[in-house]
């Protein structure tokens, strides 16, 4: 057991956004979420989160996590002083505290697993992540001695030319043993470049401190701006995109294509280029989805194509082809070995098995039913301007070409509409209903300046 302290008070000043740090979202969730997500394998007595800066708006995102603790840093006056901000919510604790950054959002929770294992049996009084980066600007630099005992962490800007050239970095990933932790919080000073109370200033205070390396570095990539949201968001994709090929997936020149990595993809599904996977999605085997599409909150079944088209918080079903340019808007359900066709929108409309939507239709607040045929240019006339209408279609109806279907409206099963028809009525079963002027042929006629024939 332990407890947590995410650190997420910080205004994210670097990010130039009225939003706070912590709420941008990286690959569809907030980077807190994605801290709260590398917790997962941990068993936590109290999960503390300091905020301050956009506090409400905070708490409000993270209305659906009832187990967080909100502790408030009134002024951002550095990490040390966000970490003190605990103190008085874990009096008497004698357990460990695990300290996060809340803008280190890429950690797996094997590495924090690894890094409590580590802390609870070295005895230490602290353990902190490492890591080695190619590039650690900006970055806090870790001292050790020869034992790998942390001896000081200094941050960048505090650097001196030569301690600028330690690779060797602060992950904002610590492990206190908590009762020495909380004796040696109040005793921070602010004597450094920011004039901030420093977290990483207690491990001066404090021994055995140990420092673990983490394998991949790219897990501890924290983000201070723009552009290293778009390297997390990267480094994530790739992760994402190798485990759905390790599982039998066909991506058709990864880079083009994102996929959100709350999506499940069954084998032997195609993602062609320019996709996007969004959301809580799930794409089924055999599935054919792009090139050129986005599928967001939606279930699409096995063997199903979508090409060229937008579905979201939809379901299509099995063996049925989409597109290319349809439009799923929301709570549409297709059924199995159905067709919905080019430029066909569907709004809140459910389509039984085997029913072709194939061209230039618009269906709205619709119940279409089995083995209906909607002709091309059908259009359900579902608003009045103030309220949305239903209409009902039953099995085997053909509707003709360019027919409009005012709601509410319910047309039995077995009926033809006569193309070009405006229905109001209701049209019941086994029927033919026509509603369009009749036709007149005037033999013989000219227009009038032109002579009569011979
Ligand atoms: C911090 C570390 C640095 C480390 C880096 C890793 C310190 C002094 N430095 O630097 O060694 O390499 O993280 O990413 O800790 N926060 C508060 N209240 C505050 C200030 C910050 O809650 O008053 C929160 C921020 O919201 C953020 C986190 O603490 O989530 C880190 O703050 P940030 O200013 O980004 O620290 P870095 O300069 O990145
Ligand atoms: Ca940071």
């Amino acid at each position: 057991m332990v407890a947590v302290a995410i650190l997420a008070a910080g205004r994210g000043t670097r990010m130039k956004s009225s939003l706070p740090k912590v709420l941008h979202p990286l690959g569809g969730r907030t980077l807190l979420e994605r801290v709260l997500d590398s917790l997962q394998n941990l068993s936590v007595d109290h999960c503390l989160v300091v905020v301050g800066y956009g506090a409400e708006q905070v708490q409000q995102a993270m209305a659906a996590y009832p187990h967080l603790t909100f502790v408030e840093q009134r002024q951002q006056l550095g990490t040390g002083h966000a970490a003190q901000q605990v103190l008085p919510y874990l009096e008497n604790y004698e357990g460990d505290l695990l300290v996060l950054n809340g803008d280190v959002p890429l950690l797996r929770p094997e590495t924090l697993n690894q890094l409590i294992t580590t802390h609870q049996q070295q005895g230490n009084a602290a353990t902190l992540l490492t890591a080695q980066l190619p590039n650690p600007k900006g970055y806090g630099r870790v001292f050790c001695d020869g034992s790998n005992r942390v001896t000081q962490i200094v941050e960048d800007r505090d650097c001196s030319t030569a301690q600028k050239q330690n690779q060797r970095i602060n992950a904002g990933v610590y492990c206190f043993r908590w009762p020495v932790l909380a004796e040696v919080l109040p005793k921070l000073q602010t004597n450094n470049d920011q004039q901030e109370y420093y977290l990483t200033d207690t491990v001066l205070l404090m021994q055995p401190v140990m420092a673990v390396d983490v394998e991949d570095y790219q897990e501890i990539l924290g983000i201070n701006d723009r552009l290293q949201l778009a390297n997390a968001h990267g480094v994530l994709q790739q992760r994402v995109k190798e485990q759905w090929m390790r599982l039998g997936v066909t991506l058709i020149d990864p880079d083009s294509i994102t996929i959100d990595d709350q999506v499940q993809i069954h084998p032997d599904a195609v993602i062609e280029p320019q996709t996007h996977l969004r959301g809580i999605s799930t794409i089924g085997a055999g599935c054919r989805i792009g090139p050129g599409t986005l599928i967001e909150n939606s279930t699409i079944h096995d063997q199903t194509t979508v090409l060229y088209s937008v579905v979201t918080d939809s379901t299509v079903g099995a063996g049925s082809r989409v597109g290319p340019y349809s439009h799923l808007r929301g709570e549409v359900t297709v059924g199995d070995r159905c067709r919905i066709g080019n430029f066909v929108e569907l709004k809140a409309t459910t389509v039984g098995d085997r029913t072709n939507v194939a061209h230039l239709t618009y269906l709205g607040n619709a119940t279409v039913g089995a083995h209906v045929n909607v002709g091309a240019g059908t259009i359900t006339a579902n608003y009045d301007g103030y309220q949305k209408h239903p209409t009902v279609i039953g099995d085997r109806t053909k509707t003709g070409s360019n027919s409009v279907l005012v709601a509410p409206l319910t047309i039995g099963t077995d009926v033809t509409i006569a193309a070009g028809s405006v229905i109001t009525q209701d049209v019941p079963s086994d029927s033919l209903a026509i509603a369009r002027a009749q036709q007149t042929v005037k033999p013989g006629w000219r227009p009038k300046q032109l002579p009569p024939q011979a």
